[in-house]
């Protein structure tokens, strides 16, 4: 299931306002959303040029709310102030979808499967997007939230509904088995999962513009 089929399998049925954060140069979910009858608005520095998106950070947002659920891909284990973000999100919808990366559970024979996919795909003449060497990688990505910082942030703020480990490496390999070869690979134990959805709903502690007015 890809992201955008997970996200309308937690959403509340149209009409409802989505907010989607960090969508990227590709628009993210936010056009699928947008087909299936939601009210979106995505943002991302790097956002398309039109309606729903706008080129503004999370922080830069003044959209006063409220949103039915806010939908991130990939996003906030970039997001340096999590707190403070998690905090504006919780205050702007009561719903969060997630797809995350845990990039930090990466272990040796993971790493190890991962690169020995990488080399054979280069070597078969394709191009995958992810990098050739982890390790390089990770020294380039320092500042990333691992799992466990991303997860007590968002466990401050939202009670989780739904979780699950998945695949993630399949999408920088992008070779034509890459999906079903980590899925089975994980359910043989024999890789970690590096990928997760998450769906939660906002404590009632934490209380959103909306409600006081
Ligand atoms: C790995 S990309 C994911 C893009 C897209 N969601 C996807 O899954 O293909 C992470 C995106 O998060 C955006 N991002 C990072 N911090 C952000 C912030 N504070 N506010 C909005 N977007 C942010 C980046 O600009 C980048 O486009």
């Amino acid at each position: 299931m890809d992201f955008k089929d997970y996200a309308l399998s937690q959403l509340a049925a149209p009409p409802q306002r989505i907010l989607e954060v960090g969508c990227g140069h590709e628009g993210g979910v936010a056009p699928a959303l947008a087909s299936a009858g939601y009210d979106v608005l995505a943002i991302d520095p790097d956002a398309p040029d039109d309606p729903p998106y706008r080129r503004v950070t999370l922080e830069e947002l003044d959209d006063p709310g409220p949103f039915d659920a806010v939908v991130a891909g990939r996003v906030l284990h970039h997001v340096h102030l999590l707190g403070t973000a998690l905090d504006k999100l919780a205050a702007l919808a009561p719903l969060l979808i997630l797809d995350e990366f845990a990039w930090n559970h990466m272990d040796e024979p993971t790493v190890g499967w991962y690169e020995s996919q990488h080399r054979l795909l280069v070597a078969a003449g394709r191009e995958p997007k992810g990098p050739a060497d982890l390790a390089e990688w990770r020294a380039r990505h320092a500042d990333l939230h691992p799992y466990e910082t991303l997860r007590a942030e968002v466990d401050a703020r939202y009670e989780q509904r739904h979780f699950e480990w998945r695949p993630y490496f399949y999408r920088w390999l992008g070779g034509p088995a890459s999906e079903s070869l980590e899925e089975g690979l994980i359910a043989a134990e024999a890789i970690r999962p590096i990928g997760f959805r998450y769906a939660g709903v906002r404590r009632e502690t934490v209380r959103s513009p909306a409600d006081s007015r």
